[in-house]
């Protein structure tokens, strides 16, 4: 029996890279799939690709970072779809600006960085809990590399923040909601090739560089490398794993 069978899977910032990968995945695994995108057009692209495969999804758009839309979402997809168990918190953004630049975009980097990447988590899972602890069910973050800090790369401290909040969200939450069943854990991808770092790859090869020859298998990730170990954690085959971040690095962080 695929391992998400019978399971209704919310995926945010799923229009694009790791999260259309990780809906995509999920479907292929039984799930019914919510993809969430502010991109309305990904979103529908990632729902049609999924539909195309014979699998079962939906899309809608939506904003992370507004809050009386994402309680709004909860309940359309209470309506249209059914009782969610399964969510994914992927939608973010990452700047790799310091703290020294022009003071109104760093601040700007901030409000955007931490409005999506962490109010955004907050904001879509606090929307959801009803269901998702009517169905003892299974939360997922994206959390980083950031996650816990590193110097040989560059980051930014907003980008940074937000990622350990992510993963501080994720420790706090499992332990609260545990007693319900509900799983809570984070899955910390190294560096993976998509959208969010096309731009840099072009501009800056040499980054791309640092980060390859500091990564024990020597290679950039994919979205499809973080299908896995998101299945593993949305699945039974995790059902006493809670509260962890399971890094998807190619053992960027061991070395
Ligand atoms: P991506 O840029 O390919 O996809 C991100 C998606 O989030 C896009 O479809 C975008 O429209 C959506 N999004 C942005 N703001 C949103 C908002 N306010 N509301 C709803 N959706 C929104 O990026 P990628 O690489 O797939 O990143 C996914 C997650 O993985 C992010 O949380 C990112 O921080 C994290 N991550 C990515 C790494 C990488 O190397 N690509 C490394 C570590 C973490």
């Amino acid at each position: 029996m695929p391992l998400l069978q019978d399971h209704i899977a919310v995926v945010t910032g799923a229009g694009s890279g790791i999260g259309r990968a990780i809906a995509a995945g999920y479907a292929r695994e039984g799930a019914r799939v919510v993809v969430l995108d502010i991109n309305e057009k990904a979103a529908a692209e990632t729902a049609r690709e999924i539909r195309d495969a014979g699998g079962k999804a939906e899309s809608f758009a939506l904003d992370v970072t507004k809050r009386e839309a994402c309680v709004a979402m909860a309940r359309q997809v209470a309506d249209k779809v059914g009782p969610v168990s399964i969510l994914v918190n992927n939608a973010g953004i990452a700047r790799r600006n310091g703290m020294l630049g022009a003071a109104e975009a760093v601040v700007q980097d901030w409000e955007d960085i931490i409005a999506i990447n962490l109010t955004g988590v907050f904001n879509v899972t606090h929307a959801f809990l009803e269901p998702l602890r009517g169905a003892k069910g299974r939360i997922v973050n994206i959390g980083s590399i950031q996650s816990f800090l590193h110097l040989r790369t560059p980051s930014s401290p907003a980008y940074t923040a937000s990622k350990h909040g992510v993963l501080g969200f994720t420790r706090a939450l499992a332990a609260e909601l545990g007693k319900d069943g509900v799983r809570v854990n984070a899955i910390g991808p190294g560096f993976i090739e998509t959208p969010l770092n096309e731009k840099v790859r072009a501009s800056n090869p040499e980054l791309a560089k640092t980060f390859i020859a500091h990564t024990p298998l020597g290679r950039a990730g994919q979205p499809a490398d973080i299908v896995g170990p998101a299945v593993f954690l949305a699945s039974d085959l995790s059902a006493y794993v809670s509260g962890t971040i399971v890094m998807v690095d190619g053992g960027y962080r061991t070395v």
